[in-house]
């Protein structure tokens, strides 16, 4: 646990913002899961070809986030409001999610860089679900080896608001089946495969035993010993693992801008 929400700064982060620092780079995220590169602010140019050292960016799903320079870097910003009806800020991922779990082959990692940041307001906190895996009960990791779990991008679990989809965007995002534990394709960890906010419902239970054990798993993986708070100073590039974490920000910073550069990278299934 130690290493999850790793800060580097001075040398060791200019270490691996160089072009050939992408294998460092990759080596320290599969040890913390979460980390962060902490110093100036980078342009969108120079943020997109560190994220293409880590992966291939995956268009975001919502086309009217996508940057117009750089359409691999999506705009997050509170001063998007939803385009379904009453007109009112949107503040996305409120609620613990992990990116893009309503694909079938979901983004692999995610980079932010805080362009703008409400001071000592709209912290990022992270779970570490590979901690929380080898520390849960064996009679939970019992019922859940080997099960799926089904992900729709509107589930009937929603709790955390979502952009409305464009006919194009809907036909692109079917219900999806998912393990609840996966294992890491590149380290063999085995994690947690969450996302509360996407996940419809457990195959094979009841709807209200599924709930209850989705609860149950929820509570626990976001124990606060498996949880990191970043607080985000602006030029920060925190990036994840959406295959062993998940991440909610906190939503306290009422109509202070706030505003981040993502790029997510391509994965592969969920095994
Ligand atoms: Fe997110």
């Amino acid at each position: 646990m130690s290493e999850f929400g790793k800060i580097f700064e001075g040398e060791a982060r200019a270490d691996l913002l160089q072009p050939n620092g992408g294998a460092a780079l990759n080596e320290a995220l599969l040890e913390a899961g979460v980390l962060c590169l902490r110093g100036a602010a980078l342009s969108g140019g120079d943020f997109l070809a560190l994220a293409r050292r880590l992966g291939e960016p995956q268009a975001q799903l919502i086309r009217e986030h996508r940057d117009d320079e750089y359409p691999d870097v999506s705009i997050i910003s509170n001063a998007h409001v939803d385009a379904l009806g009453d007109g009112k800020r949107i503040v996305l991922g409120r609620h613990w999610h992990t990116d893009d779990s309503y694909f079938a082959v979901p983004s692999a990692v995610t980079l932010l860089h805080a362009n703008c940041v409400p001071a000592g307001k709209g912290d990022t906190l992270f779970a570490d679900t590979r901690a929380a895996f080898d520390e849960l009960p064996e009679l939970n990791k019992n019922i859940i080896n080997g099960r799926q779990a089904i992900h729709k991008y509107k589930s009937r679990r929603n709790v955390s608001p979502v952009p409305h989809r464009t006919a194009e965007e809907e036909a692109e995002t079917p219900p999806v089946s998912h393990p609840l534990v996966r294992t890491h394709p590149e380290t063999g960890r085995r994690a947690l495969y969450l996302n509360p906010n996407r996940i419809d419902h457990v195959a094979g239970l009841s709807l209200e035993d599924g709930d209850a054990l989705l609860d149950e798993l929820l509570a626990f993986a976001t124990r606060s010993e498996f949880v990191y708070r970043h607080r985000w100073q602006a030029g920060d590039v925190v990036i994840w693992d959406n295959r062993c974490t998940m991440h909610r920000v906190e939503d306290d910073f009422g109509s202070a801008p706030r505003e981040m550069m993502r790029v997510l990278l391509k994965g592969a299934v969920p095994v």
